[in-house]
């Protein structure tokens, strides 16, 4: 049996055979939504090939069960590129959520505004995104899958659904094009108004090596950023990974709002 086989059975005895519908992947600071959801957690250590998230503000931990009367598999923590140079880490664990009969997954992630209208405690729902890291989880892939449309990479269905929740509860949720850097150092104020002219409105360190990934592996996805500070030079402010941990709260919790309504109103 395949080492992916192997762990969605392990998966399937201890948290119950019934597909997730959705899986959701946790950013910096946003893991206690992993909380809300009614099941059975398993750790990290227990999954082969699912990331040891080495960065504070994660909890590495799966947990799969119902939320708002939806089966969901939430990972508590992701990996980064910038971890190990591996852009592909997410890899064994997005093919795991595969093999459970995942068709659908939702990313969170911390990100820095490029617009004043954004201002930290937004929320951004990604129309798009820009790979300026300059690498691919897709290189070395030899299959002919690896040549990927990126056409709609981010789900016009799942983003009319997200976007149809947030105005159930009162939230703003603009749509706006994610930028990846490969940290983990910030940006400098150079490369942030660079991001601007091509076209961002936010910046990252993560998220998109797992939207290749999803459409490689044919799951249909789409990512939501929490606003924890403005890029580097557009405010006062300082920026460091304390700021974005301390930050993360203010909307992380419209964001748990916006998931449930969403997942409550059958979209
Ligand atoms: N840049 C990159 N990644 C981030 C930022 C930022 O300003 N804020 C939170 N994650």
């Amino acid at each position: 049996m395949s080492r992916n086989a192997e762990l969605a059975r392990l998966i399937r005895d201890r948290a119950g055979a019934a597909p997730p519908e959705y899986g959701l992947v946790l950013g910096s600071g946003l893991g206690h939504l992993a909380a809300a959801v009614e099941g059975v957690a398993i750790p990290y250590s227990d999954l082969p090939g699912f990331p040891h998230a080495g960065v504070s503000g994660h909890v590495p931990q799966l947990v799969v069960g119902a939320l708002e009367g939806r089966r969901v598999a939430v990972l508590g923590g992701r990996a980064h590129y910038y971890e190990s140079g591996r852009a592909d880490v997410m890899r064994p664990a997005l093919e795991v959520l595969k093999a459970l009969g995942t068709e659908r997954l939702i990313l969170t992630n911390a990100a820095g505004s490029l617009r004043a209208a954004m201002p930290p405690g937004s929320l951004m729902l990604l129309s798009d995104h820009i790979a300026f890291a300059g690498t691919n989880p897709l290189i070395g892939e030899p299959s002919e899958a690896r040549f990927v449309p990126m056409t709609e990479a981010h789900d016009p269905g799942i983003r009319a659904g997200l976007k149809a929740a947030a105005e159930a509860e009162g939230i703003a949720l603009p749509e706006g094009v994610y930028c990846w850097f490969s940290g983990p150092s910030f940006e400098t104020p150079a490369e942030i108004r660079a991001a601007r002219i091509l076209g961002a409105d936010a910046v990252g360190m993560s998220t998109v090596p797992e939207v290749i990934l999803a459409r490689f592996l044919g799951l249909r996805c789409a990512a939501v950023s929490v606003i924890t500070n403005m890029g580097a030079g557009l405010s006062d402010e300082s920026i460091s990974h304390e700021h974005t941990k301390a930050m993360a709260p203010l909307g992380a919790a419209k964001l748990e709002r916006i998931l449930r309504r969403f997942l409550a109103q059958g979209t």
